[in-house]
């Protein structure tokens, strides 16, 4: 553990390289083989996000911004004054900004990236913008266990804040363990703000995940860029494309990389043949009725309280307290 002097010190828990190796080894060995997808976020993949975000076919960012902005202030008033607000996954901060405008005197925020880069900006940023606001920024894989760090003052209530339906990563399985955690972490009177993308229409969903500029597709390709940077493998990027497809059965976007071509490829002193249009799965994006994730997040111990949505019911935010 390492905590970086300075005042945008940074709680250094980030996952160290060898994760990666060991993660990709087991996912290639397997069948269906797969690469998980949190190694995305590299700083050049964490980039192409921000851009996948502002796409015109990606709607779940612009509805979510858009939902916050409209409710950020009834939001608040569910959260009630002097809550302790630990952001999970908050990014450049672009949504937790305009919460963060609406609580009342909030006692601290804690934002949790795997980014370190991002995490250091947007708390540079949130340090000018809230100048009265304690802020401990954690950087780590908070699939992991960790402990938070304390703050000066005694909050109200622990509310934990997971925007971006960063849940439909998970299958429902991880999703409700997942949950479970959050509970553990935010305790008795506690409460989760988290938004959700909901199912919708096969087009508007396979749209948003195969962009027409090709953003999704250089996003998806850079696991195997940072594979070859950082795992010394050997991936041919030109010989390898993107698709992403809607499972309706279970209600999910499957991302792939087809091999275009029979292909050997190495890492470290492992070998892996592809045969021609054999997948690696990347990626899998859940979408949830809003009975279906309520149901989800009671079986975790979550009650639900509110769920704000947009007109066409495009994503969801809901409100969920801790089960007494
Ligand atoms: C981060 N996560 C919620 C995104 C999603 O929509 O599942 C990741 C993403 N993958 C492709 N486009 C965006």
């Amino acid at each position: 553990m390492n905590r970086e002097p300075g005042r945008l010190a940074v709680l250094d828990l980030e996952p160290a390289k060898s994760d990666f190796l060991s993660e990709a080894i087991a996912g290639l060995s397997r069948m269906p083989r797969t690469l998980p997808c949190k190694y995305f976020y590299d700083e050049r993949g964490a980039a192409l996000f921000q851009n996948i975000c502002e796409l015109p076919e990606y709607y779940i960012t612009r509805t979510e911004t858009a939902i916050l902005r409209l409710y950020a202030h009834e939001m608040a008033q569910c959260i009630g004054a002097r809550c302790e607000l630990i952001g999970l996954g908050t990014g450049a901060g672009t949504k937790t900004r305009i919460l963060l405008e609406e609580l009342e005197a909030p006692a601290v925020y804690i934002p949790i990236d795997i980014s370190k880069e991002q995490l250091r900006q947007s708390t540079a940023l949130f340090h000018q913008l809230f100048p009265q606001l304690e802020i401990l920024p954690v950087c780590t894989d908070y699939l992991q266990p960790f402990d938070l760090p304390s703050p000066v003052r005694t909050p109200a209530r622990k509310i934990v804040y997971f925007p971006g339906s960063t849940i439909g990563n998970f299958d429902p399985q991880e999703a409700t363990g997942f949950l479970r955690r959050i509970v553990d972490l935010c305790e008795k009177n506690g409460g989760l703000l988290i938004g959700v993308d909901l199912q919708k229409d096969r087009d508007v969903l396979e749209r948003a995940y195969n962009d027409s500029q090709g953003v999704t597709a250089q996003f998806n390709l850079n696991l195997l860029r940072r594979a070859n940077h950082e795992l010394q493998a050997d991936f041919d990027l030109e010989r390898w494309r993107h698709r992403s497809i809607y499972n309706s059965a279970a209600g999910r976007i499957e991302m792939y990389l087809i091999s275009e071509i029979d292909q050997t490829v190495h890492i470290a002193n492992h070998e892996f043949r592809f045969r021609s249009d054999e997948k690696i799965t990347t990626e899998f994006s859940y979408k949830y009725t809003p009975e279906g994730f309520t149901v989800l997040a009671s079986a975790a111990g979550f009650e639900f309280a509110r769920m704000w949505t947009d007109e066409a019911r495009l994503f969801g935010v809901f409100y969920l307290t801790v089960k007494l």
